[in-house]
């Protein structure tokens, strides 16, 4: 009830009636202005559920359940078909003309814990103790006074306060967020609200309980209005709730924003549907400012994954319309999965404009790897080289860093109980709410930012580490790393760059035509590489003065994708690696449609030639071709008073390739290209682990005018091509499946990547906004397939394994970025056997899903 008076006082339109996916289906329907909800929902017989969420004109419909039929689509096609057979006719509208998009709801399973990482922890249970006491250096005395006075003046007399190192290091000085002087400033979160979207949040711990924001919290899952973690494992969200907004009080720690309002939206316990997932992101979206996110797709080195087109239009609404107009923030997490190869631009949801990666621990070896990291890092003292070591992963869409699990500690935060704490608590799941709690100070003296300010306050104000890393300085005299971002969060220098902050003008963009390609990736260690010219009158004519965001969006054949690298190089000459070398990445496919991001360019003017490389650096049976791709600049506009907002994305954001088709030329030409670009020396790179030969492709270029590249020069042609009109579906509908051969990174390689793991750092990327990151299309992996389709499609068939697109077009899972801190007790013996069974089991007792869990 208090949930349904909290969406009256909120004026909200949608009517919230529980769901009950046993009995019905659900669909959710686009309607332009030429039909009613009503009329719909008449003429197909269904029953009309309300709005969805704050999506306008997105409509939630009900009917008996029948698992095998999409009554809407059937309806489209035989529209479509009649309409064929008498084509001359003029066509009667029909109501069904009115539906622009058409999704039919599946619950999908969200969750996968960790399960594998409780074997790791176990390993340390009773050692944490030891590990605090021998294996950390003493505290230097100083500081220790230093933070006894600090909390003195503060009036902080919370028990493990001096245990939370993440806000005053007293050991290794410097090395936390930097928050004590901005409370002793007063600012500790007092209007500002955040919101944890997870597995719930014990409303009745004593360490929650007085910050408690019941009118922005829900429980997606059991369909109730408190968020009360209910399953012995859900207290992920507890903790990260903790990190945020724990009070000041006698119980455990304080959180970074601990006069905050924190709510709690239980989404990731049960499978979800898109629809319900979609009203959680714009949740009381105009009370609640920030969402922290920590979790995401698999951090396994091979999905490719995306949100689904409703949740991505709700993240576009939340950011237009969230906050009163200002845009909610999200903050999510980037993801554990280095390890792996992983690069947080594989996953949708933090690589549009928020990132998040999950870790999937798969394999014996991995174990073996985490626990030589753990000890090596005990053992080697992150803390007295004052180094902040790293494993996270490399990505070019990572804007800022901070601290969580590692070097013998992690964070100390609160747990699901009245009074229970928790000191395990880690991964990027961690580093992700102590971002949203910064957020939540800044906020506190500029209530009237938008989501774009701050994540300029971001950049502008992130510490570069003084840690070897493909550093490069950026045009605003800012520097950026893949692993690291701008560097790692100082929150007293971001709330004071915050104070006097000039807000920026609206957001505006230009998008380059489809470049069409279509030309052979020679392997080894030379390039693809394609060139497009952005001149002065494009931005101008575009109102698109300086540049925050960029997307590349580009379809790439290949037998396997793991062998594929993608570099953007800007006019400035700063370069982004949108993709890297995945070695576990086995995928017969190369990107369809597939979006990059990247922050690397952030301030820069953008006009001139922009490069994108392909390369191929596995010499092997595996090859491909690079058809096309799609610039997209976004950033701030030139004149505010003619700024529209960018339209909602729509699954055919980049499907036209037939669209505009300027007469900009594409200059596709072999070079020379360094592998990669000032790696951590001792990093594994690709020449040092996998085969490469100097050899030049000599293979036939595809059948199109672009000339052959010539083997011998390294600058083989760089002749103009107008861009054909060739449309995707020119792909060829097969490829040959090769035999693979696994380019393991060798154990040298692997001890390398953990031995230098101090493991302090870990990334978060706060990406707020999510432009249109079409990832739609995207290519299978064995999860969670879920298909929909549009509606102006031409004859879209559910069978369509054809034209190279494949059929699992939406497909996703959610999981806990809890690469270290799934060591609740439960969870460490629970384990004996494969460990996905164990989420299963949960959801099967209940009964409430049958197809949301595939493995
Ligand atoms: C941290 O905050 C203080 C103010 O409390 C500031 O003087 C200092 O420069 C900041 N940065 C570091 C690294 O301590
Ligand atoms: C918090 O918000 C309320 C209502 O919007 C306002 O009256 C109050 O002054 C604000 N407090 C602070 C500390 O900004
Ligand atoms: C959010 O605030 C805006 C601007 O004040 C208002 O137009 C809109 O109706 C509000 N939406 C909700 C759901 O409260
Ligand atoms: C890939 O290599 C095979 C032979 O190894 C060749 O027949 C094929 O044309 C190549 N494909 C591309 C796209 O280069």
């Amino acid at each position: 009830m208090r949930f349904l008076c909290a969406l009256l006082l909120a004026g909200s339109v949608f009517a919230f009636r529980p769901r009950d996916y046993e009995t019905y289906d659900y669909y959710v329907l686009h309607l332009d202005q030429t039909v009613t909800p009503e009329k719909v929902a008449n003429h197909f017989g269904f029953a009309l559920d309300g709005q969805l969420g704050e999506l306008q004109d997105h409509y939630l419909f009900r009917a008996p359940k029948n698992q095998h039929i999409d009554l809407v689509n059937d309806a489209i096609r035989e529209l479509r078909e009649r309409r064929r057979r008498k084509r001359s006719a003029r066509w009667e509208p029909h109501i069904v003309d009115g539906v622009l998009l058409n999704q039919k709801q599946e619950l999908r399973q969200r969750l996968y814990k960790r399960e594998s990482l409780p074997v790791y922890f176990s390993s340390l249970q009773g050692s944490t103790e030891k590990l605090h006491k021998d294996e950390q250096p003493p505290p230097v005395d100083s500081a220790v006074q230093k933070g006894i006075d600090i909390a003195k003046s503060l009036g902080i007399a919370d028990p493990i306060f001096q245990d939370q190192w993440h806000l005053y290091n007293h050991i290794q000085i410097n090395n936390d967020i930097n928050v004590t002087g901005v409370w002793q400033q007063g600012i500790t979160g007092k209007n500002s609200t955040v919101c944890i979207i997870d597995d719930g949040l014990d409303l009745d711990s004593n360490d929650l309980k007085a910050n408690y924001f019941a009118e922005g919290s829900y429980d997606f899952n059991d369909q109730v209005d408190d968020p009360k973690p209910r399953l012995s494992d859900d207290r992920h969200g507890t903790r990260c709730a903790g990190e945020v907004s724990a009070v000041k009080n006698d119980v455990c720690g304080v959180g970074v924003a601990y006069d905050s309002k924190i709510a709690g939206i239980r989404i990731l316990s049960q499978p979800i549907s898109d629809a319900d997932e979609a009203i959680a992101m714009n949740y009381a979206y105009n009370k609640t400012q920030i969402y922290s996110c920590s979790w995401g797709p698999m951090d396994d080195g091979i999905a490719m994954e995306e949100p689904g087109i409703l949740i991505r239009r709700a993240m576009v609404n939340a950011v237009q319309n969230g906050r009163q107009g200002l845009g909610s923030i999200y903050v999510f997490a980037a993801g554990n999965g280095a390890a792996k190869d992983d690069n947080c631009n594989f996953d949708g949801y933090t690589n549009s404009i928020y990132r998040y990666r999950l870790f999937r621990i798969d394999d014996v070896r991995l174990y073996n790897c985490l626990l030589t990291m753990y000890r090596s890092v005990s053992v080697g003292g992150i803390g007295r080289d004052n180094k902040h070591p790293y494993y996270s992963e490399k990505c070019s869409a990572q804007l800022v860093v901070t601290y969580s699990s590692g070097a013998g500690d992690a964070i100390h935060t609160t747990d699901v109980g009245e009074n229970k704490c928790y000191d395990h608590h880690g991964g990027t799941s961690a580093a992700g709410p102590l971002v949203a709690g910064a957020y939540a100070l800044v906020l506190d003296v500029r209530p009237d930012l938008t989501w774009r300010d701050i994540q300029w306050l971001t950049v502008m104000t992130a510490l570069p580490l003084d840690q070897p890393s493909d550093w490069q300085d950026t045009s605003i005299g800012k520097r950026f790393s893949h692993q690291f971002g701008y560097g790692k969060l100082d929150t007293w220098a971001l709330v004071e760059a915050a104070k006097d902050w000039t807000k920026v003008k609206p957001q505006a963009w230009y998008f380059s035509p489809w470049l069409h390609v279509k030309h052979t990736i020679p392997q080894g260690d030379q390039g693809l590489a394609s060139n497009f010219e952005v001149t002065g009158p494009m931005l101008e004519k575009a109102n698109l003065e300086k540049i925050e965001h960029v997307t590349v969006t580009m379809n790439v054949e290949h037998t396997r994708r793991g062998d594929l690298s993608v570099e953007l190089h800007s006019p400035s000459g700063i370069v982004s690696h949108l993709a890297t070398t995945r070695r576990n990445d086995d995928t017969v496919a190369g990107y369809v449609d597939w979006t990059f991001m990247s922050v690397a360019h952030w301030g820069e003017a953008g006009i001139g030639t922009w490069t994108v490389i392909v390369k191929d650096t596995n010499v092997n049976e595996n090859n491909g071709s690079w058809t096309d791709w799609h610039l997209k600049l976004f950033g701030e506009c030139i004149r505010p008073t003619d700024q529209p907002l960018l339209p909602l994305p729509t699954e055919h954001d980049d499907d036209d390739h037939n669209a505009e088709t300027t007469s900009a030329a594409v200059s596709t030409t072999t070079v020379a290209v360094p592998t990669e670009t000032g790696e951590v020396p001792g990093n594994p790179t690709d020449h040092i682990d996998r085969p490469v030969n100097n050899k030049v492709s000599s293979s036939t270029p595809a059948p199109t005018s672009t000339p052959t590249p010539t083997p011998t020069s390294s600058l083989a042609m760089s002749t103009a091509v107008p861009a054909p009109s060739s449309t995707p579906t020119d792909l060829p509908e097969t490829f040959l499946p090769s035999p693979f051969p696994t380019f393991g990174v060798s154990k040298r390689t692997q001890i390398w990547i953990y031995g230098s793991i101090a493991l302090i750092g870990i990334f978060v990327t706060s990406l707020a906004a999510y432009f249109f990151i079409a990832r739609r299309r995207r290519l299978r992996n064995a999860r969670d397939d879920y298909e929909f389709e549009m509606l102006n499609e031409d004859d879209a068939d559910d069978n369509r394994p054809k034209n190279g697109r494949g059929v699992g077009r939406k497909k996703r899972a959610g999981e806990l970025y809890d690469a270290f801190s799934e060591g609740s007790d439960e969870e460490l013996f629970s384990d004996g056997d494969d460990g996905s069974a164990y989420r299963d089991h949960d959801l099967g007792e209940d009964g409430s899903h049958e197809r949301g869990v595939q493995r």
